[in-house]
């Protein structure tokens, strides 16, 4: 097990470790560490993140004294003034129930609802907003295909394919209907370019496989995976294919009939809309067949005493009432995120994915994990990294505490990933198209330089 922490910037040769003064075991960093020698310097001029900054009104504040820095958005991400607005604008003047009355109110709020369904469908250009079922969340959403599409395609002995680095919402959903089917979890490693092996998965795939579970962007690793390349392999064997694209959806263009997955799945807060509310994309041939996941109101044709029938997709899988005005701000979302343009926003974080990692891992004692951003493996902007001999949560603590920076300690919901690279804890920095280079090199790097030269001197480290 490890523990450690660090980043940094500029100059920082402070990272002597004759100076540690914690009782921290000292552990290696891992089967692989990377060697960079020069830093990356911040984009200059104008960025996309110094212009939409101004329209994220959270950021303009001060934490702990601190200018805030928030780098914690693939946890997370902040609200856009349109998203906010869109949400007082239902709440103040249409609030109502939607699909259930006929006065004004219900029909506007019905007809809102509706077209954010449709946005939803034109953002990831599925065939028919019939194709998007509201969730909870992205965990609700795999719940759901677990629940109605697993229990009822799956048997004993039927393969279901992952790699070690799903997040939990990926994986504990299939344990649980493996343990009620006798279906069996097959999980591919990594490479030492620490990506899912992915030639590894190839060979796995066999006519027992019926569902592969991939993420398309890694919340750990941050590595892009050839969501296409992987589908026709599980296709030629007859398997269907389930994608994580929490991390995708809000920092790329994701296209379901390209991609031609049979269920892909993204949750509304960490795309610049509200919490509560979250999608499944299904091929509507799959969804049409399946049973519903939740019983009441909403996802009926006719009850009588001893029985119902159902609706169709999707309000068959909505039961109850939805997340009406979130689901409408995810709307306002997907139009903010579509103003921008989603190439122009994958660029920029491009751009920011080699910043940070390039000055992250030339820090000598830091060790960031996944792979190193190329021309064939990509890199969505967010790392994962340990510094030796520093605890996570230390460095979080104080950067937090001190400099109003959030960033992201702990196992990050993927502890099989954590155990698999013999990790306790990480910490991660992620960022979106609202994080400003020219700011983040003065309040993010420079605080963290100051502080890992607190950890590694006696002297002001006992005082703290
Ligand atoms: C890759 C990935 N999958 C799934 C989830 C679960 O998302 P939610 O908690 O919104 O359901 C997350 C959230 O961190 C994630 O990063």
């Amino acid at each position: 097990m490890m523990e450690s922490v660090g980043m940094k910037l500029t100059c920082l040769n402070v990272l002597n470790p004759k100076h540690v003064s914690r009782s921290f075991a000292t552990v290696p960093l891992g089967f692989r560490r990377f060697s960079c020698s020069a830093t990356i310097s911040a984009p200059v001029s104008a960025s996309l993140g110094h212009i939409t900054r101004q329209e994220f009104p959270i950021l303009h504040q001060e934490v702990n004294g601190s200018s805030l820095v928030y780098l914690d958005n693939a946890a997370t991400s902040q609200k856009p003034t349109a998203v906010l607005n869109a949400l007082q604008k239902y709440y103040q003047s249409y609030n109502s129930n939607v699909h259930r009355g006929i006065h004004f109110l219900s029909a506007k709020a019905t007809d809102e609802y509706e077209l954010a369904r449709k946005k939803v469908a034109d953002f990831i250009n599925a065939s028919k907003p019939q194709e998007i079922v509201f969730t909870r969340n992205a965990t609700e959403a795999i719940n759901l295909v677990a629940r109605s599409w697993g229990q009822s395609n799956l048997k004993s002995g039927d393969e279901i394919v992952l790699t070690v680095a799903e997040h939990h919402s990926a994986i504990v959903p299939w344990q649980i209907v493996a343990q009620a089917t006798g279906a069996v979890l097959k999980f591919v490693g990594l490479t030492e370019e620490e990506v899912p092996d992915i030639e590894k998965m190839k060979g796995m795939l066999s006519n027992k496989t019926k569902l592969v579970v991939i993420h398309h962007v890694s919340n750990t690793l941050g590595c892009v995976l050839p969501v296409d390349e992987i589908t026709l392999w599980a296709h030629n064997v007859g398997a269907k294919v389930l994608v994580d694209a929490c991390q995708s959806v809000p920092h790329m263009v994701v296209d379901v009939q390209s991609l031609n997955v049979d269920f892909l799945v993204a949750s509304s807060h960490k795309m610049c809309g509200p919490t509560g509310v979250g999608f499944l994309y299904g091929k509507g041939e799959l969804l049409s067949k399946m049973d519903p996941f939740l019983g009441g109101g909403e996802m009926i044709a006719d009850v009588f005493l001893d029985h119902s029938t159902y609706a169709d997709p999707p309000s068959r899988f909505e039961a109850g009432t939805p997340a009406i005005g979130e689901a409408i701000g995810l709307g306002a979302a997907i139009d903010y995120l579509s103003g921008i343009g989603m190439q122009h926003i994958h660029d920029y974080e491009t751009e920011l994915a080699t910043y940070l990692y390039g000055n992250l891992c030339s820090i000598s004692g830091v060790r960031v994990y996944g792979p190193m951003p190329s021309q064939t493996v990509h890199r969505a902007a967010l790392c994962s990294f340990n510094v030796e001999n520093i605890h996570p949560t230390d460095i979080a603590t104080i950067l937090d505490q001190q400099h109003g920076v959030a960033i992201r300690s702990g196992h990050h919901c993927a502890q099989p990933l954590h155990r698999y690279l013999g990790l306790l804890r990480k910490l991660s920095v992620s960022s979106l198209e609202s994080l400003d280079l020219e700011n983040l090199p003065r309040s993010w790097l420079l605080g963290l330089d100051f502080r890992l030269e607190m950890f590694f001197s006696r002297e002001i480290f006992l005082k703290c």
